[in-house]
């Protein structure tokens, strides 16, 4: 058996990237063999507003990613999502078994009466998993088939999103000749591509501090459990600093990168620093500042996008779960201090994220704000209940919707 060719988009609000992969018969790691990237055109908080901007920037990261891996040209794509509103539901569903031998039909008819739930609700089903069973109402059953019951139930956990906003980013993706065959909620993918396997096993969050957003994963028993989205993130401290310094956004972000730091009291070797500021009548001048001020501008913006996503935790129930370990990652996770602000922001156990199990990024590829396209590509590369690093516990199910599928029937 060849090699198969699998290929990504990760569809950021300050990137866009396509990454090009290679795996073995065996479902081994995958290999990347094409990168391309570039500065994301035509989007606000991942929705598209501008679809020819954003139809050209796709183009280019893609066009780069196939010249790398040797000029063919891709076909499909799986592509990530933090557009239309993500949510997660939990749900109950049950249907009628009149005592006959549970089979797979079975299965199948009561996690489609759950996804039809929502499908009816104008939302669009992203994923759905079974959490548990449960036969004339008593729970806790792993796998319900070959056993005797007159109701079978399950609870479900589901991710969705509403219609329109996928149509664009689809459109958008039709127009540059490639089929989206799977979307990935985009934390998501950056668990499965930060995360070790005690973590998804044991109960962990993964945070994606991006650009425009900063979005929530969180996994237990090697399940998805939770997902939700923040509209903020590292824009809105680049923003920040413009408008306390009275400097052009460029500047503000090379501030950020090389100066920045989200944690007051830290003693820095430079103290000082110079800034590019604009006058009431559009002069620029040179000011020297005192770092702390920089500091003094950043720290409270992140503690409130901490605060933020742990009133979401909270709020969902994980506290003593999942959310008793955090995975942060992101492009805005390098921000100096992330680490210890979030200590101390969620008094738990908390590390910083970057890709894992994915051979063949460059270093420029293998930061934190590429752990969702690096998952993205172990989600194409392995159906979520065969990945290596995550034990099968429950019966296999096919639970995962192909979109293209869906999309064929609906429109
Ligand atoms: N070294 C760094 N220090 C601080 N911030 C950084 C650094 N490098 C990148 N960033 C910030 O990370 C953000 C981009 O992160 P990322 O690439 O994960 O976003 P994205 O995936 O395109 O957007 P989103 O996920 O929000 O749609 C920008 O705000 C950028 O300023
Ligand atoms: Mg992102």
């Amino acid at each position: 058996m060849r090699d198969q060719t699998i290929a990504i988009l990760d569809i950021g609000s300050s990137k866009i990237c396509c990454f090009i992969a290679e795996i073995g018969p065996q479902h081994e790691r995958p290999r990347v063999i094409g990168i391309g990237h570039r500065e994301s055109r035509g989007l606000n908080l991942g929705t598209v507003v501008d679809m020819e901007e954003t139809e050209n920037a796709i183009r280019t990261a893609v066009d780069a990613a196939e010249k790398m891996a040797g000029g063919d040209p891709i076909e499909n794509v799986t592509v990530n999502l933090s557009a239309g509103d993500p949510k997660s539901t939990q749900l109950c569903v049950e249907v009628e078994v009149a005592g006959h031998e549970i089979n797979d039909g079975d299965i199948e008819r009561v996690l489609d009466s759950g996804r039809h739930y929502l499908n009816d609700q104008e939302r669009f089903v992203i994923h759905s998993r079974p959490t548990s069973f449960s036969i004339d109402g008593v729970g806790g059953v792993r796998d319900p088939k070959g056993m005797f019951g007159d109701k079978l139930g399950v609870e479900m956990h589901m991710t969705s999103a509403s219609i329109s906003p996928l149509r664009n980013l689809q459109t958008c993706i039709n127009r540059c000749h490639l089929n989206m065959v799977e979307i990935v909620f985009s934390p998501y993918a950056s668990g499965l591509s930060t995360l070790v396997a005690d973590e998804l096993e044991l109960g962990s969050i993964c945070i994606d501090m991006g650009g425009g957003v900063t979005s929530i994963a969180a996994f237990k028993d090697n399940e998805f459990i939770f997902g939700d989205m923040v509209p903020y993130g590292g824009h809105h401290v680049t923003r920040d600093i413009a408008q306390g310094l009275s400097t052009p956004l460029p500047v503000a972000e090379r501030l950020k990168t090389l100066f920045g730091n989200c944690l007051s009291g830290v003693s820095t070797v430079r103290n000082q620093i110079d800034v590019t500021q604009i006058g009431d009548s559009g002069q620029e001048s040179v000011t020297t500042i005192p770092r702390r001020m920089l500091t003094s501008i950043i720290e409270p913006r992140v503690e409130e996008i901490f605060e933020i996503v742990r009133d979401k935790i909270k709020a969902a129930g994980l506290e003593n779960t999942a959310g008793r370990r955090l995975i942060i990652t992101g492009g805005a996770s390098q921000l100096g201090g992330v680490e210890e602000l979030a200590k101390k922001a969620f008094k738990c156990n908390v590390r910083l994220g970057r890709p894992l199990n994915v051979d063949g990024l460059a270093d420029t590829t293998a930061g934190a704000g590429f752990s969702t396209g690096a998952g993205l590509l172990l989600y194409a590369a392995l159906k979520p209940e065969e990945l290596h690093f995550m034990e099968q516990k429950k019966p296999q199910l096919g639970v995962f919707e192909s979109i293209s599928m869906w999309f064929k029937e609906n429109f």
